[in-house]
């Protein structure tokens, strides 16, 4: 007979992700709308291995809709990865009478949350949360939205100045060996180039079009990379056009951490909000280690370990439109 879920546990795992916020809160009352208890798991899996567990009520995640990071505080446990560590979790757990647990994370939380759910009687709910948008079978992550607008609005601000000195910029973001925030702030912005670790780099073509550019007078010219870039990142390229380009002035913009912090976009909030509200439905309908996705606009569930075989990859249909736009 299926153990009906009365107590369910909540946490952040991972890096933090913009609108980590709205789903805690969506999960905390949705929970208690619907007679759960809900604790609250701090610093994502450490904070369950050393027993860092609260009681939420609905007025603990009173305004924080619209704050970035994350009041759960997150980590990356090494500690969890080990069999002894999720069981000395498992019985943090089980102190607290916990019956279920809602993940908010990327692919490395759901790895743990397989583990976990696969070695103990705990149905698992995983909740997308990354910038990086590299979980396959959805269409957006928690978190994605508000990083690749922080990204577009800092390379508008680098086009300003290097259309004021002609000069190149070579602006890298992040997005570990997923090229999705170079692709859609690329894009979004109009760079000349888009280097993405899912596309060759082909560095003598680059070289080719900035020369002919150079010709042409078009002096200002913007490269987006993504960190994962098999050609190593923005001061990798920016060295080679410098050796074989001296005529060209060439700047390098790391965008970093300010990708991960600030106020969660609307989608954002709405995403959170609605998979957060799914996730506590899906442990009342007693389904088990699956996370919620969104595709085509609609909510839909897919079993961890999918998300921990598969990367969402970029189509060639996107790949396209980069050739051709960035011409
Ligand atoms: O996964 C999110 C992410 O921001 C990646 O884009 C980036 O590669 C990594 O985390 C940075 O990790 P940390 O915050 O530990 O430096």
């Amino acid at each position: 007979m299926e153990k009906k879920v009365t107590k369910i546990g909540v946490l952040t795992s991972g890096g933090d992700a913009p609108g980590m916020n709205a789903a805690i809160r969506a999960v905390v009352r949705t929970g208690i709308y619907n007679g759960l208890e809900v604790y609250g798991i701090f610093r994502g899996y450490a904070g369950m291995v050393d027993g860092e567990i609260l009681k939420l009520e609905s007025k603990s995640v009173g305004n924080i809709i619209q704050r970035g990071g994350t009041i759960l505080k997150t980590s990356r446990s090494k500690e969890f990865l080990d069999r002894e560590g999720r069981e000395k979790a498992y019985n943090n757990l089980k102190k607290h009478g916990i019956n279920g647990l809602v993940i908010i994370g990327g692919d490395g939380s759901f790895r743990g949350a397989h583990a976990l759910s696969s070695e103990y009687d705990i149905p698992c709910i995983g909740l997308p949360g990354t910038i990086d948008k590299d979980i396959a079978g959805t269409d957006f992550t928690i978190g994605f939205d508000t990083a690749v607008n922080t990204a577009v609005e800092a390379i508008d601000k680098i086009r300003d100045t290097a259309d004021a000195h002609d000069r190149l910029f070579i602006i890298e973001v992040m997005g570990r060996d997923s090229g999705y925030i170079a692709l859609h702030s690329g894009i979004a912005t109009g760079a000349e180039n888009i280097l993405i670790p899912e596309k060759r780099t082909d560095i003598e073509n680059i070289i080719f079009t900035l020369d002919e550019k150079h010709r042409r007078k078009k002096l200002v010219n913007l490269i987006v990379v993504a960190e994962g870039d098999e050609f190593g990142g923005a001061n990798e390229v920016a060295k080679i056009i410098k050796e074989r380009m001296p005529e060209q002035e060439v700047r390098v913009c790391i965008l970093g951490h300010i990708q991960r912090g600030g106020s969660p976009s609307c989608f954002d909030r709405l995403i959170a909000s609605r998979m957060g509200y799914a996730a506590i439905e899906c442990l009342l309908e007693g389904r088990h280690n699956v996370f919620v996705g969104i595709v085509n606009n609609r909510m839909h569930y897919i079993p961890l370990k999918e998300a921990v075989k598969k990367k969402q990859r970029i189509s060639e249909e996107w790949m396209k439109i980069v050739k051709i736009l960035s011409t």
